[in-house]
């Protein structure tokens, strides 16, 4: 890869982050200045966030800067085009700034109140498992209006100090080197056009657009329960090239595909949302659509003790922002679940804040009910 290629990416990941902390630090200031925590029964009861341990922060950039360096090789060898590396919505975040905090005292007070509950009285919440009708991060409406659409991208860069994009492109090699090694069993490998890849619970699509810079051709398959993230992945995705990928609204744990339709099925960032019952549905439920021989790669937090310095800093995730799952996924044998609904030769790594595991469906499964 070209040295002009690889300064500007370092210079912008660079410039992100430190966008992304001086926001970080000038929110809390705000914070503490207009809603201050009150002194309530209910805010007496709560968990405060444990201070980091010594050199976590320098442990943790560096963890930070070999995610950027994979990244960079990775679209070097060829398996995204480096053009990726740049898909960032700046006008779109521009735009979006101010209304981020227009909406964020909002944000406090609900975590003053500790509501996380409430929903706008235009918002049909019918038919939503219980455990989706949340304030998740205790955004506005949860996951069910355009503006919480409108600002997600944003909140996540920002959390993650612009390196939300570079961890979800880490499931793109080992997908891509799950369809070549299914390719290679096949009597009659699938032209591009067949090939066929979901993303559950997709959100606004960010995956999506990264599998579509992998695979031009291929068909592109989107889940999410969010008519409002759907609306908005619909048209983020409209504005690429080639086929538009198909988007549906429904619930991950019953997907409503044939079985054995995908070659490959990804799920980012999500499963720590479910409860277990729910993350074991959804598993089987890919396990189900995959094709005998396809690739189920997840990407989410990392757990307890994959690296114990980050230990705290998922502790106090889920005390932070509003997360009723995490705590109970970051204990959760994913690899068991995944061996329960029948998956094999299952690979975990990590990087950065982020857990993978890419798992596939036996090529003769015992049973396909
Ligand atoms: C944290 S967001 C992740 C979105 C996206 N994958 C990303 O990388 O940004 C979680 C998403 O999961 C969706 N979701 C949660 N539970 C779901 C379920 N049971 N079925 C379908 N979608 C679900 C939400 O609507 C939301 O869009």
């Amino acid at each position: 890869m070209d040295t002009v290629t690889q300064l500007t990416y370092q210079a912008l990941q660079q410039g992100t982050a430190a966008l992304s902390l001086a926001h970080k630090q000038l929110a809390n200031q705000v914070a503490q200045l207009v809603a201050p925590t009150r002194e309530t029964a209910t805010n007496a009861t709560r968990s405060t966030p444990k201070p980091l341990p010594d050199g976590a922060l320098m442990q943790v950039n560096a963890r930070r800067e070999k995610l950027y360096a994979i990244d960079l090789q990775d679209a070097d060898r060829g398996i995204y085009p480096a053009s990726l590396l740049f898909d960032r919505p700046w006008l779109e975040a521009i735009a979006t700034y101010p209304r981020l905090w227009l909406d964020l005292p909002g944000t406090w007070e609900r975590r003053d109140r500790q509501a996380y509950h409430e929903f706008a009285s235009d918002i049909d919440t019918d038919g939503y498992p219980k455990y989706y009708l949340q304030n998740f991060h205790y955004q506005t409406d949860g996951y069910l209006s355009d503006a919480s659409a409108d600002l997600y991208d944003l909140q996540v860069e920002i959390l993650f100090s612009g390196s939300a994009d570079a961890m979800r492109r880490r499931i793109l090699a080992p997908l891509k080197a799950g369809l070549d090694r299914l390719a290679t069993t096949e009597t009659q490998p699938p032209i591009p056009q067949q090939v066929r890849i979901l993303d559950l619970a997709t959100g606004t699509g960010r995956t999506l657009r990264f599998l579509r810079g992998m695979l031009p051709k291929a068909q592109l398959f989107g889940v999410d329960l969010s008519p409002a993230y759907l609306r908005k992945a619909n048209a983020l995705l409209s504005e690429l090239p080639g086929e538009l990928p198909q988007l549906c609204q429904a619930n991950i744990e019953e997907l409503p595909y044939r079985d054995a339709y995908f070659q490959a099925v990804s799920c980012v960032f999500s499963l720590h949302e479910l409860p277990g019952a729910a993350r074991q549905n959804a598993i089987a439920s890919a396990y189900r659509v995959l094709k005998p021989g396809g690739t189920f790669v997840i990407c989410d937090s990392i757990q307890q003790g994959d690296v114990p310095i980050m230990d705290v800093m998922l502790e106090n995730f889920p005390i932070v922002f509003h997360e009723p799952y995490h705590s109970d996924y970051a204990r959760d044998d994913i690899e068991g679940r995944l061996e329960l609904a029948g998956f094999e030769a299952i690979e975990t790594y990590d990087y950065f804040a982020s857990k993978y595991w890419v798992a596939r469906k036996p090529a003769f499964p015992e049973s396909m009910d």
